[in-house]
């Protein structure tokens, strides 16, 4: 199928943000996901929007802008994604829904929560247009990480461990944002697991690495404690610098789970077997964004005829509750780590 024909059957999707996250959203969608295409491309640095179409385009009739509000608005734009910085997530949502655009956010929501109630105002009875980028949900591994779970092949679930350890911090990473932006995917993937909202967390850390800068506690290690009772220890330490390491593990009354590394090839000479760790969160989960912004596309696709909508997506709310949790998580922080409690727990459940 040309281009121009596979266009004209697709869901023309608009991508706002072509940094690492949005170019990589850009040539999974174009290359990976059936029934979706990449339409336009928006970043407040033209450059950049042109090399992420150019590296996918082939010259037909997408275009690039500097403009992300016109993209929203141009009606050959059916849909949105958006993956440009956190702070600027809460307005692009609210011109998508405002325009009656589905669209798929990156996580999180906004940086605070205070910020996230007020887009969730103003998003009101429309939240059905809204899904947020937790793939983790996606990843074979977690799914039967779930799975296990549910068919009780550990028993009944007493304890997870989770670590996500990453080579370097990006460059202005604080204690916070390393909560409010990392630590996120715990604090969405582990009621999810569990089903089962964190009700209480409490925040701990040791020394800092000599590689970050004493205001930026790193690592960081979380206790979540869920309302079924089971308590999950979260280690986050994005300095940890031999690679990208994402571990969980669900212990239960008769057994216990993992996630392996999902690596393809083990390397053996010198007295030594070996695996390779991902450089950053692109491999890692390369699966579970491309299942992500394919049931997304789907659902978009089906909605229209009526169907059912994924049971998998993070939506809206599910945004909200995760920084309600991360609040608490900055909260206990900001307390020595004291035990703190999920606040707008009732209202958000
Ligand atoms: N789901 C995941 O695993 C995952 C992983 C990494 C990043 N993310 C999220 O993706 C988003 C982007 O992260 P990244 O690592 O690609 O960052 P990045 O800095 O590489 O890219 C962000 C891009 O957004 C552009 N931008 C900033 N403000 C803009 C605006 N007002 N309008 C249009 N474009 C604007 C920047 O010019 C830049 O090109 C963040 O929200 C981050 O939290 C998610």
């Amino acid at each position: 199928v040309l281009n121009g024909e596979r266009k004209q059957m697709s869901l023309r999707v608009g991508v706002i943000g072509a940094g690492n996250m949005g170019a990589d959203h850009i040539r999974t969608l174009h290359r990976f996901v059936n029934g979706g295409c990449v339409q336009a491309v928006a970043d407040v640095d033209l450059a950049r929007a042109e090399s992420a179409l150019a590296s996918i385009d082939g010259g037909n009739d997408g275009w690039a802008t500097a403009d992300p509000g016109g993209l929203i608005a141009d009606p050959r734009v059916d849909a949105v994604v958006i993956a440009s910085h956190d702070a600027t997530h809460a307005e692009f949502i609210t011109a998508a829904v405002q325009a009656g655009k589905p669209v798929l956010c990156e996580k999180p929501l906004a940086p605070t929560l205070d910020a996230v109630l007020a887009l969730r105002a103003t998003v009101g009875a429309d939240a059905a247009l809204v899904s947020l980028g937790f793939m983790r949900r996606f990843d074979p591994g977690y799914a039967q990480l779930k799975a296990a779970i549910e068919t009780g092949a550990v028993g009944r679930p007493l304890l997870l461990h989770c670590v996500s350890r990453g080579v370097s911090s990006a460059p202005g990473t604080t204690t916070e944002s390393s909560v409010t932006n990392s630590l996120v995917h715990e604090l969405d993937v582990v009621p999810w697991l569990l089903s089962s909202p964190v009700v209480q967390v409490s925040w701990q850390a040791p020394s800092v690495t000599s590689d970050s800068d004493s205001s930026f506690r790193d690592p960081q290690l979380v206790l979540l404690r869920t309302a079924d009772g089971v308590l999950t220890s979260c280690e986050t330490f994005q300095n940890a610098g031999y690679g990208y390491d994402i571990r969980c593990e669900v212990v239960g009354e008769t057994g216990a789970v993992s996630l392996t590394e999902p690596t393809r090839v083990i390397a053996d000479g010198s007295g030594r077997r070996s695996v390779e760790y991902a450089a950053d969160w692109r491999p890692r989960f390369a699966e579970a964004y491309r299942l992500e912004l394919q049931a997304w596309v789907d659902e978009i696709r089906v909605d229209r005829a009526g169907q059912a909508r994924s049971a998998v997506l993070a939506r809206l709310m599910d945004g909200v509750r995760a920084a309600a949790v991360a609040q608490a998580v900055v909260e206990s922080f900001h307390h020595d780590g004291r035990p703190t409690d999920v606040k707008f727990l009732e209202d958000i459940r």
